[in-house]
Protein backbone atom coordinates (compact mmCIF):
# COMPACT_ATOMS: atom_id res chain seq x y z
CA UNK A 1 0.00 0.00 0.00
CA UNK A 2 1.44 3.57 -0.86
CA UNK A 3 2.08 5.88 1.64
CA UNK A 4 -0.26 9.10 1.23
CA UNK A 5 1.37 12.41 -0.01
CA UNK A 6 2.85 15.04 2.40
CA UNK A 7 0.51 17.80 2.87
CA UNK A 8 4.34 20.02 2.33
CA UNK A 9 5.95 19.87 -1.07
CA UNK A 10 9.13 21.37 -0.36
CA UNK A 11 11.65 23.12 -3.20
CA UNK A 12 13.19 20.35 -4.74
CA UNK A 13 16.70 21.40 -4.14
CA UNK A 14 19.55 22.59 -1.31
CA UNK A 15 21.03 25.65 -1.63
CA UNK A 16 24.48 25.79 -2.88
CA UNK A 17 25.26 29.43 -3.12
CA UNK A 18 23.50 32.34 -1.63
CA UNK A 19 23.06 36.08 -2.71
CA UNK A 20 22.47 38.21 -0.46
CA UNK A 21 19.61 40.63 -0.02
CA UNK A 22 20.22 44.33 1.05
CA UNK A 23 17.32 44.93 4.19
CA UNK A 24 15.80 48.34 3.96
CA UNK A 25 13.51 50.24 6.19
CA UNK A 26 10.16 51.65 5.11
CA UNK A 27 11.82 55.10 5.67
CA UNK A 28 14.06 54.57 2.69
CA UNK A 29 12.19 52.72 0.54
CA UNK A 30 9.65 55.89 0.60
CA UNK A 31 12.18 57.93 0.25
CA UNK A 32 13.69 55.34 -2.70
CA UNK A 33 9.76 55.34 -4.45
CA UNK A 34 9.98 59.17 -4.21
CA UNK A 35 12.99 59.53 -6.06
CA UNK A 36 12.27 57.00 -8.50
CA UNK A 37 9.31 59.13 -9.72
CA UNK A 38 7.10 56.47 -8.27
CA UNK A 39 8.03 54.09 -11.10
CA UNK A 40 8.89 50.62 -9.27
CA UNK A 41 10.65 49.88 -12.85
CA UNK A 42 12.98 53.19 -12.16
CA UNK A 43 14.08 51.53 -8.65
CA UNK A 44 18.04 50.25 -8.66
CA UNK A 45 16.88 46.53 -7.56
CA UNK A 46 19.53 46.41 -4.60
CA UNK A 47 16.57 48.77 -2.89
CA UNK A 48 14.47 45.74 -3.86
CA UNK A 49 14.30 42.89 -0.80
CA UNK A 50 11.62 41.02 -2.66
CA UNK A 51 11.57 41.50 -6.50
CA UNK A 52 8.28 39.82 -8.26
CA UNK A 53 8.51 42.41 -10.93
CA UNK A 54 8.81 39.68 -13.62
CA UNK A 55 9.61 35.73 -13.88
CA UNK A 56 11.77 36.66 -17.06
CA UNK A 57 15.44 35.49 -16.70
CA UNK A 58 15.31 35.88 -13.30
CA UNK A 59 15.57 32.30 -11.79
CA UNK A 60 18.20 30.33 -10.40
CA UNK A 61 19.96 28.30 -12.75
CA UNK A 62 21.18 25.13 -11.19
CA UNK A 63 24.94 23.55 -10.49
CA UNK A 64 24.47 21.27 -13.81
CA UNK A 65 23.82 24.45 -15.56
CA UNK A 66 26.83 26.51 -14.63
CA UNK A 67 28.78 23.16 -15.19
CA UNK A 68 27.38 23.11 -18.75
CA UNK A 69 28.58 26.96 -19.68
CA UNK A 70 31.93 25.72 -18.35
CA UNK A 71 31.46 23.47 -21.72
CA UNK A 72 30.56 26.53 -23.76
CA UNK A 73 32.54 26.47 -26.93
CA UNK A 74 32.50 29.88 -28.20
CA UNK A 75 33.64 29.01 -32.24
CA UNK A 76 31.67 31.93 -34.50
CA UNK A 77 30.66 28.66 -37.05
CA UNK A 78 29.74 25.12 -36.05
CA UNK A 79 29.87 25.33 -32.00
CA UNK A 80 29.37 21.95 -30.71
CA UNK A 81 27.29 23.71 -27.98
CA UNK A 82 24.59 24.64 -30.63
CA UNK A 83 23.96 21.32 -31.35
CA UNK A 84 23.82 20.44 -28.22
CA UNK A 85 20.99 22.89 -27.44
CA UNK A 86 19.44 22.37 -30.98
CA UNK A 87 19.30 18.77 -29.72
CA UNK A 88 17.78 19.48 -26.40
CA UNK A 89 15.14 21.71 -28.50
CA UNK A 90 14.11 18.97 -30.74
CA UNK A 91 14.02 16.62 -28.20
CA UNK A 92 10.92 18.31 -26.60
CA UNK A 93 10.27 20.21 -29.62
CA UNK A 94 11.14 18.15 -32.92
CA UNK A 95 10.92 21.19 -35.73
CA UNK A 96 13.37 20.72 -38.75
CA UNK A 97 15.26 24.26 -38.51
CA UNK A 98 15.65 25.29 -34.57
CA UNK A 99 17.01 29.06 -34.66
CA UNK A 100 18.67 30.68 -31.94
CA UNK A 101 18.26 34.31 -31.04
CA UNK A 102 19.00 36.78 -27.93
CA UNK A 103 15.56 36.17 -26.37
CA UNK A 104 11.64 35.61 -27.14
CA UNK A 105 11.24 38.86 -28.99
CA UNK A 106 13.81 38.82 -31.79
CA UNK A 107 12.32 35.33 -32.87
CA UNK A 108 8.89 37.38 -33.36
CA UNK A 109 10.44 39.83 -34.91
CA UNK A 110 12.26 37.58 -37.73
CA UNK A 111 9.25 35.57 -38.15
CA UNK A 112 6.65 38.84 -38.25
CA UNK A 113 8.89 40.72 -40.66
CA UNK A 114 8.62 37.23 -43.04
CA UNK A 115 4.72 36.98 -42.07
CA UNK A 116 3.32 39.79 -41.45
CA UNK A 117 2.21 42.95 -43.06
CA UNK A 118 -0.58 45.64 -44.23
CA UNK A 119 -3.74 44.04 -44.30
CA UNK A 120 -2.82 41.17 -42.47
CA UNK A 121 -4.25 39.55 -39.36
CA UNK A 122 -3.11 37.73 -36.94
CA UNK A 123 -5.18 35.44 -34.33
CA UNK A 124 -3.69 34.58 -31.04
CA UNK A 125 -5.06 33.55 -27.44
CA UNK A 126 -4.45 36.88 -26.05
CA UNK A 127 -1.10 38.47 -28.10
CA UNK A 128 2.31 38.82 -25.10
CA UNK A 129 3.07 43.00 -25.95
CA UNK A 130 5.88 42.69 -27.58
CA UNK A 131 4.33 40.27 -29.44
CA UNK A 132 1.36 42.48 -30.80
CA UNK A 133 4.05 45.15 -31.18
CA UNK A 134 6.08 42.75 -33.47
CA UNK A 135 2.62 41.93 -35.35
CA UNK A 136 1.90 45.51 -35.62
CA UNK A 137 5.20 47.17 -36.50
CA UNK A 138 4.69 45.43 -40.06
CA UNK A 139 1.29 46.81 -40.20
CA UNK A 140 -0.49 43.81 -39.50
CA UNK A 141 -3.03 43.44 -36.96
CA UNK A 142 -2.86 41.53 -33.95
CA UNK A 143 -6.26 39.60 -32.97
CA UNK A 144 -7.34 38.65 -29.41
CA UNK A 145 -9.38 35.63 -29.55
CA UNK A 146 -9.47 33.83 -26.45
CA UNK A 147 -12.70 32.05 -24.34
CA UNK A 148 -15.12 34.65 -23.01
CA UNK A 149 -14.31 33.07 -19.56
CA UNK A 150 -10.83 34.60 -19.80
CA UNK A 151 -11.65 37.95 -18.73
CA UNK A 152 -14.20 36.71 -15.63
CA UNK A 153 -11.09 37.32 -12.47
CA UNK A 154 -13.55 35.01 -10.76
CA UNK A 155 -14.36 32.58 -13.35
CA UNK A 156 -12.67 28.82 -12.20
CA UNK A 157 -12.47 27.16 -15.81
CA UNK A 158 -9.47 25.16 -15.52
CA UNK A 159 -8.08 26.54 -19.15
CA UNK A 160 -8.70 30.07 -19.28
CA UNK A 161 -5.89 30.42 -21.96
CA UNK A 162 -7.76 28.77 -24.58
CA UNK A 163 -8.66 30.13 -27.75
CA UNK A 164 -12.14 30.66 -28.70
CA UNK A 165 -12.95 28.07 -31.62
CA UNK A 166 -15.91 29.46 -32.95
CA UNK A 167 -14.73 32.94 -33.21
CA UNK A 168 -10.81 31.62 -34.98
CA UNK A 169 -13.63 29.68 -37.44
CA UNK A 170 -15.52 33.15 -38.30
CA UNK A 171 -12.27 35.01 -38.35
CA UNK A 172 -10.68 32.70 -41.01
CA UNK A 173 -14.12 32.69 -43.26
CA UNK A 174 -14.19 36.09 -43.45
CA UNK A 175 -10.33 37.18 -43.71
CA UNK A 176 -9.21 33.46 -44.38
CA UNK A 177 -6.67 35.33 -47.21
CA UNK A 178 -5.28 38.10 -44.14
CA UNK A 179 -4.16 35.67 -41.92
CA UNK A 180 -0.85 34.19 -42.51
CA UNK A 181 -0.79 31.83 -39.57
CA UNK A 182 -2.47 31.30 -36.00
CA UNK A 183 -0.54 31.51 -32.95
CA UNK A 184 -1.33 30.10 -29.62
CA UNK A 185 0.28 30.93 -26.09
CA UNK A 186 0.99 28.61 -23.49
CA UNK A 187 0.25 29.59 -21.14
CA UNK A 188 -1.65 32.77 -21.60
CA UNK A 189 0.60 35.21 -19.84
CA UNK A 190 -0.94 38.20 -20.48
CA UNK A 191 -4.79 36.39 -19.40
CA UNK A 192 -3.27 35.41 -15.83
CA UNK A 193 -0.91 32.90 -16.67
CA UNK A 194 -3.71 30.05 -17.49
CA UNK A 195 -2.75 27.19 -19.35
CA UNK A 196 -4.63 25.98 -22.97
CA UNK A 197 -5.88 22.33 -23.20
CA UNK A 198 -4.84 19.68 -25.41
CA UNK A 199 -8.07 19.34 -26.40
CA UNK A 200 -8.44 23.31 -27.49
CA UNK A 201 -5.12 22.78 -29.13
CA UNK A 202 -6.39 20.05 -31.81
CA UNK A 203 -9.12 21.61 -32.32
CA UNK A 204 -7.35 24.99 -33.17
CA UNK A 205 -4.72 23.08 -35.43
CA UNK A 206 -8.36 21.03 -36.96
CA UNK A 207 -9.41 24.62 -37.74
CA UNK A 208 -6.20 25.68 -38.80
CA UNK A 209 -5.91 22.21 -41.19
CA UNK A 210 -9.38 23.54 -42.56
CA UNK A 211 -8.41 26.83 -43.92
CA UNK A 212 -4.59 25.60 -44.72
CA UNK A 213 -3.11 28.18 -42.32
CA UNK A 214 0.32 27.27 -40.36
CA UNK A 215 -0.21 27.21 -36.58
CA UNK A 216 2.96 28.75 -34.43
CA UNK A 217 3.39 28.60 -30.53
CA UNK A 218 4.86 31.21 -28.65
CA UNK A 219 5.86 28.32 -25.82
CA UNK A 220 7.64 30.60 -23.17
CA UNK A 221 5.99 28.27 -20.47
CA UNK A 222 5.63 25.36 -22.35
CA UNK A 223 6.18 23.34 -18.73
CA UNK A 224 3.98 24.93 -16.50
CA UNK A 225 1.15 24.37 -19.18
CA UNK A 226 1.92 20.43 -19.97
CA UNK A 227 1.53 20.23 -16.13
CA UNK A 228 -1.29 22.12 -15.79
CA UNK A 229 -3.15 19.36 -18.66
CA UNK A 230 -1.47 16.53 -16.64
CA UNK A 231 -2.96 17.85 -13.76
CA UNK A 232 -6.57 18.74 -15.14
CA UNK A 233 -6.97 17.32 -18.33
CA UNK A 234 -8.88 14.34 -18.09
CA UNK A 235 -7.02 11.26 -19.24
CA UNK A 236 -3.49 12.92 -18.74
CA UNK A 237 -3.04 12.08 -15.27
CA UNK A 238 -0.38 9.59 -15.63
CA UNK A 239 1.71 10.96 -18.37
CA UNK A 240 5.42 12.10 -18.56
CA UNK A 241 5.27 15.56 -19.23
CA UNK A 242 7.73 15.54 -21.37
CA UNK A 243 5.17 13.22 -23.77
CA UNK A 244 2.93 16.22 -23.21
CA UNK A 245 4.87 18.86 -24.63
CA UNK A 246 5.67 16.60 -27.41
CA UNK A 247 2.41 16.33 -27.92
CA UNK A 248 2.03 19.85 -27.79
CA UNK A 249 4.65 20.67 -30.66
CA UNK A 250 3.47 18.27 -33.03
CA UNK A 251 -0.05 19.88 -33.56
CA UNK A 252 2.01 23.38 -34.35
CA UNK A 253 4.13 24.06 -37.16
CA UNK A 254 6.28 26.05 -35.40
CA UNK A 255 7.17 27.92 -32.46
CA UNK A 256 8.61 30.96 -30.59
CA UNK A 257 10.36 30.85 -27.17
CA UNK A 258 11.72 33.05 -24.92
CA UNK A 259 14.21 30.94 -22.95
CA UNK A 260 14.15 32.97 -20.04
CA UNK A 261 11.32 31.67 -18.72
CA UNK A 262 10.58 27.82 -18.55
CA UNK A 263 13.52 26.88 -19.93
CA UNK A 264 15.60 28.16 -17.07
CA UNK A 265 17.78 30.70 -18.47
CA UNK A 266 18.86 34.00 -17.62
CA UNK A 267 18.93 35.04 -21.38
CA UNK A 268 18.26 33.80 -24.47
CA UNK A 269 15.85 32.52 -27.14
CA UNK A 270 14.90 30.65 -30.15
CA UNK A 271 12.46 30.33 -33.43
CA UNK A 272 11.91 26.82 -34.32
CA UNK A 273 9.91 25.43 -37.86
CA UNK A 274 9.43 22.82 -40.39
CA UNK A 275 8.58 24.64 -43.44
CA UNK A 276 12.64 25.00 -45.26
CA UNK A 277 11.75 28.23 -47.34
CA UNK A 278 10.56 30.06 -44.27
CA UNK A 279 13.50 28.67 -42.85
CA UNK A 280 15.74 29.63 -45.32
CA UNK A 281 14.24 33.68 -44.62
CA UNK A 282 13.78 33.92 -41.44
CA UNK A 283 17.50 32.33 -41.14
CA UNK A 284 18.83 35.42 -43.90
CA UNK A 285 17.16 38.32 -41.44
CA UNK A 286 18.42 36.35 -38.55
CA UNK A 287 22.21 36.96 -39.87
CA UNK A 288 21.06 40.49 -40.36
CA UNK A 289 20.77 41.46 -36.52
CA UNK A 290 21.23 38.93 -34.71
CA UNK A 291 24.33 36.38 -35.49
CA UNK A 292 25.13 33.36 -37.43
CA UNK A 293 22.82 30.56 -37.02
CA UNK A 294 24.81 28.47 -34.75
CA UNK A 295 24.85 30.75 -32.05
CA UNK A 296 21.86 33.39 -32.98
CA UNK A 297 22.85 36.46 -31.01
CA UNK A 298 23.68 33.70 -28.21
CA UNK A 299 27.08 32.65 -26.43
CA UNK A 300 28.07 28.97 -26.75
CA UNK A 301 27.88 28.71 -23.36
CA UNK A 302 24.46 29.98 -22.43
CA UNK A 303 23.00 27.60 -25.21
CA UNK A 304 24.91 25.04 -23.19
CA UNK A 305 22.62 26.28 -20.23
CA UNK A 306 19.91 26.65 -21.98
CA UNK A 307 20.09 22.66 -23.23
CA UNK A 308 20.27 21.53 -19.09
CA UNK A 309 17.34 23.88 -18.38
CA UNK A 310 15.02 22.10 -20.60
CA UNK A 311 16.16 18.84 -19.28
CA UNK A 312 15.11 20.40 -15.66
CA UNK A 313 12.40 22.11 -17.03
CA UNK A 314 10.39 18.90 -17.50
CA UNK A 315 11.27 17.09 -14.37
CA UNK A 316 8.22 15.88 -11.81
CA UNK A 317 9.26 17.29 -8.97
CA UNK A 318 10.05 20.62 -10.32
CA UNK A 319 6.79 21.42 -11.63
CA UNK A 320 5.08 20.16 -8.82
CA UNK A 321 7.08 22.42 -6.45
CA UNK A 322 6.53 25.49 -8.93
CA UNK A 323 2.96 25.15 -9.79
CA UNK A 324 2.28 24.02 -5.66
CA UNK A 325 4.42 27.49 -5.11
CA UNK A 326 2.97 29.62 -7.09
CA UNK A 327 -0.31 28.13 -5.77
CA UNK A 328 0.68 28.74 -2.11
CA UNK A 329 1.02 32.36 -2.15
CA UNK A 330 -2.33 32.69 -4.26
CA UNK A 331 -4.73 30.16 -1.91
CA UNK A 332 -3.05 32.17 0.95
CA UNK A 333 -3.96 35.64 -0.66
CA UNK A 334 -7.75 34.74 -0.93
CA UNK A 335 -7.78 33.10 2.22
CA UNK A 336 -6.94 36.52 3.31
CA UNK A 337 -10.03 38.44 1.54
CA UNK A 338 -7.77 39.97 -0.73
CA UNK A 339 -9.62 39.55 -4.60
CA UNK A 340 -6.89 37.75 -6.98
CA UNK A 341 -7.75 36.35 -10.64
CA UNK A 342 -8.58 32.55 -10.45
CA UNK A 343 -7.59 29.76 -10.65
CA UNK A 344 -4.30 30.71 -9.97
CA UNK A 345 -1.57 30.78 -12.93
CA UNK A 346 1.59 29.02 -13.32
CA UNK A 347 3.85 31.72 -12.92
CA UNK A 348 2.11 34.43 -11.03
CA UNK A 349 -0.43 35.62 -8.95
CA UNK A 350 -2.44 38.97 -10.11
CA UNK A 351 -4.45 41.18 -7.37
CA UNK A 352 -7.43 42.62 -8.39
CA UNK A 353 -6.31 45.94 -7.44
CA UNK A 354 -9.57 47.82 -8.31
CA UNK A 355 -11.45 45.90 -6.49
CA UNK A 356 -9.68 46.02 -3.36
CA UNK A 357 -8.98 49.75 -3.82
CA UNK A 358 -12.26 50.49 -4.87
CA UNK A 359 -12.43 53.75 -3.58
CA UNK A 360 -10.32 54.48 -6.02
CA UNK A 361 -11.16 55.73 -9.90
CA UNK A 362 -9.20 53.65 -12.33
CA UNK A 363 -7.33 56.87 -14.11
CA UNK A 364 -6.12 57.32 -10.23
CA UNK A 365 -4.48 53.87 -10.95
CA UNK A 366 -5.57 51.81 -8.15
CA UNK A 367 -3.02 49.11 -9.50
CA UNK A 368 0.00 51.72 -9.56
CA UNK A 369 -1.19 52.43 -6.04
CA UNK A 370 -0.73 49.15 -4.80
CA UNK A 371 2.04 48.25 -6.37
CA UNK A 372 3.90 51.52 -4.06
CA UNK A 373 1.99 50.49 -1.18
CA UNK A 374 3.21 46.96 -1.39
CA UNK A 375 7.52 48.37 -2.09
CA UNK A 376 7.00 51.34 0.67
CA UNK A 377 5.23 48.30 3.24
CA UNK A 378 7.67 45.58 2.83
CA UNK A 379 10.54 45.66 0.00
CA UNK A 380 8.22 44.24 -2.45
CA UNK A 381 8.64 44.88 -6.30
CA UNK A 382 5.10 44.11 -8.33
CA UNK A 383 4.27 45.26 -11.83
CA UNK A 384 0.87 47.09 -12.74
CA UNK A 385 -0.90 45.33 -15.44
CA UNK A 386 -3.82 47.95 -15.75
CA UNK A 387 -4.49 51.54 -16.68
CA UNK A 388 -1.08 53.03 -16.62
CA UNK A 389 0.76 49.71 -18.96
CA UNK A 390 -2.97 49.97 -21.32
CA UNK A 391 -4.86 52.88 -20.90
CA UNK A 392 -2.94 55.42 -23.46
CA UNK A 393 -5.29 55.07 -26.57
CA UNK A 394 -3.18 55.76 -30.04
CA UNK A 395 -5.67 58.76 -30.72
CA UNK A 396 -4.13 59.94 -27.40
CA UNK A 397 -7.08 59.94 -25.23
CA UNK A 398 -6.48 58.06 -21.80
CA UNK A 399 -9.51 54.93 -20.68
CA UNK A 400 -9.57 52.38 -17.91
CA UNK A 401 -8.04 49.40 -18.78
CA UNK A 402 -10.29 46.20 -18.90
CA UNK A 403 -8.82 45.17 -15.45
CA UNK A 404 -6.43 46.67 -13.22
CA UNK A 405 -3.80 44.02 -11.53
CA UNK A 406 -0.93 43.62 -9.99
CA UNK A 407 1.32 40.63 -11.33
CA UNK A 408 3.33 39.04 -8.28
CA UNK A 409 5.46 36.55 -10.91
CA UNK A 410 7.44 34.33 -9.35
CA UNK A 411 11.42 33.81 -10.29
CA UNK A 412 12.32 30.01 -10.85
CA UNK A 413 13.69 28.14 -7.75
CA UNK A 414 14.41 31.68 -6.64
CA UNK A 415 12.81 32.74 -3.10
CA UNK A 416 11.93 30.10 -0.47
CA UNK A 417 8.80 29.54 1.46
CA UNK A 418 9.75 31.98 3.85
CA UNK A 419 10.26 34.56 1.49
CA UNK A 420 6.98 33.99 0.26
CA UNK A 421 5.14 33.91 3.78
CA UNK A 422 7.09 37.31 4.11
CA UNK A 423 5.21 37.94 1.21
CA UNK A 424 1.59 37.27 2.24
CA UNK A 425 2.24 39.29 5.46
CA UNK A 426 3.22 42.30 3.41
CA UNK A 427 -0.17 41.87 1.40
CA UNK A 428 -2.18 41.33 4.11
CA UNK A 429 -1.00 44.46 6.32
CA UNK A 430 -1.59 46.61 3.15
CA UNK A 431 -5.02 45.51 2.29
CA UNK A 432 -5.81 46.10 5.90
CA UNK A 433 -5.73 49.39 5.04
CA UNK A 434 -6.42 49.74 1.03
CA UNK A 435 -8.89 52.20 1.95
CA UNK A 436 -6.45 54.76 2.74
CA UNK A 437 -3.97 54.22 -0.04
CA UNK A 438 -3.78 57.50 -1.95
CA UNK A 439 -4.28 57.41 -5.78
CA UNK A 440 -1.80 58.22 -8.31
CA UNK A 441 -1.36 61.00 -11.34
CA UNK A 442 1.35 61.00 -14.10
CA UNK A 443 3.49 64.22 -14.20
CA UNK A 444 5.54 63.27 -17.08
CA UNK A 445 5.18 60.21 -19.93
CA UNK A 446 6.71 59.43 -23.33
CA UNK A 447 4.12 58.66 -26.25
CA UNK A 448 4.92 54.22 -26.13
CA UNK A 449 5.08 52.40 -23.08
CA UNK A 450 4.42 54.76 -21.15
CA UNK A 451 4.71 52.27 -17.93
CA UNK A 452 8.48 51.86 -17.91
CA UNK A 453 9.41 55.17 -17.67
CA UNK A 454 6.35 57.26 -16.31
CA UNK A 455 6.73 59.51 -13.42
CA UNK A 456 4.22 59.80 -11.05
CA UNK A 457 2.83 61.55 -7.86
CA UNK A 458 0.14 60.92 -5.62
CA UNK A 459 -2.97 62.77 -5.41
CA UNK A 460 -4.46 64.58 -3.04
C1 LIG B 1 4.17 34.98 -23.55
C2 LIG B 1 5.42 35.74 -23.86
N1 LIG B 1 5.83 35.86 -25.14
C3 LIG B 1 6.94 36.52 -25.46
C4 LIG B 1 7.71 37.14 -24.50
C5 LIG B 1 8.93 37.92 -24.92
O1 LIG B 1 10.09 37.30 -24.52
P1 LIG B 1 11.45 38.12 -24.21
O2 LIG B 1 11.20 38.94 -22.99
O3 LIG B 1 12.48 37.05 -24.01
O4 LIG B 1 11.75 38.95 -25.40
C6 LIG B 1 7.33 37.05 -23.15
C7 LIG B 1 8.15 37.72 -22.11
O5 LIG B 1 7.73 38.04 -21.02
C8 LIG B 1 6.15 36.33 -22.83
O6 LIG B 1 5.74 36.20 -21.55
Amino acid sequence: MSEPPFRTVIEPFRIHSVEPMVMTTAEQRREAVRAAGFNLFQLPAQEVLIDLLTDSGTGAMSRDQWAAIQHGDESYAGSPSFFIFRDAVRDLFPFEHVIPTHQGRAAEKILFTVLGGPGKVVPNNTHFDTTRANVEFTGAEALDLVIAEAHDARSEHPFKGNMDIAALERLLQERGDDVPCVMVTVTNNSGGGQPVSLENLRAVRATCDAFGKLLFLDACRFAENAWFIRSREPGHGERDVADIVRELASLADGMTMSAKKDPLGNIGGWLALDDDELALHCRNLLILTEGFPTYGGLAGRDLEALAQGLREAVDHDYLRYRIRSTGYLGDALAQAGIPVVRPIGGHAVYIDARALLSHLDPLEYPGQALAIALYETGGVRSCEIGTVMFGRRPDGSERAAAMDLVRLAIPRRTYTQSHIDYVIEVCERVAARAGDLPGYRIVSEPPVLRHFTAEFEPVG
